[in-house]
């Protein structure tokens, strides 16, 4: 397993750990930008209160909830819709960069877990309309919902520009390896844009 990473099992017996949930929302549409350049699958992700660009999700208390009630009602908190999420949708867990196992740091170690749910179109609106009315930390922890571009303009912005902006703790690596699993976006198209995206912010 990669650094860090651990089973579902290993993570749960860790009771002594914060533990997190975020899941990607995503579909696909036939819509397309300008008329010509095909969007092909609708990424959701958020701009935090501390303008680091996330999932959404949260904190979790295992010995309350489980792993997957607690990604809900954090759902209902930051999108105004109590989209379900259930252990089919579970990708990995591992811990927080900044408290490795074997830190000697201060507060408990953090446990970050990963989901994906696929859903339709119409879902992703009416989520995005919640959000940015009924959802009760709007305007608070979460500033907004934004779709991720995965095309690339003519002038090579578009998915490298939005890889180069800031992401919280590993977001920005659990989004690029969904979208190549899920081959979302080609391994050619990732590799121009993470390279692009370097030298935007070099
Ligand atoms: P509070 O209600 O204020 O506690 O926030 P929250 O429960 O919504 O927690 P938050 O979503 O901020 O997630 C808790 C911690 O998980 C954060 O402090 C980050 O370290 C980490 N985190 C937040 N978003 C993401 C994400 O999209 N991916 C990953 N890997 N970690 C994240
Ligand atoms: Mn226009
Ligand atoms: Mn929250
Ligand atoms: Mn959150
Ligand atoms: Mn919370
Ligand atoms: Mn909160």
């Amino acid at each position: 397993m990669a650094s860090g990473q651990l089973s579902r099992e290993e993570a749960l017996e860790c009771s002594s750990s914060r533990h997190a949930c975020h899941v990607m929302l995503y579909s696909d549409t036939a819509s397309q930008l300008f008329g010509r350049t095909p969007i092909r699958h609708i990424v959701l992700m958020q701009m935090r209160f501390d303008g680091l660009l996330g999932f959404p999700g949260g904190l979790v208390d295992p010995s309350e909830e489980t792993l997957e009630e607690g990604l809900t009602r954090e759902l209902l908190e930051e999108l105004g819709v109590a989209v379900p999420v259930s252990v089919e949708d579970y990708v990995e867990s591992r811990f927080a960069p900044s408290h490795p196992p074997t830190s000697s740091s201060s507060s408990s170690p953090l446990i970050l877990h990963f989901y994906v749910k696929k859903i339709e179109e119409e879902q992703i609106r009416e989520i995005e309309k919640a959000a940015a009315s009924t959802a009760a930390d709007h305007g608070l922890e979460v500033l907004g919902m934004v779709r991720v571009p995965l095309y690339s303009t003519k002038s090579h912005a578009g998915f490298s520009c939005f890889l180069s902006h800031s992401f919280i703790g590993n977001a920005r690596s659990q989004l690029v390896d969904s979208l190549l699993r899920l081959h979302l976006v080609s391994p050619g198209e990732l590799r121009r844009a993470l390279r692009s995206s370097q030298r935007m912010n070099a």
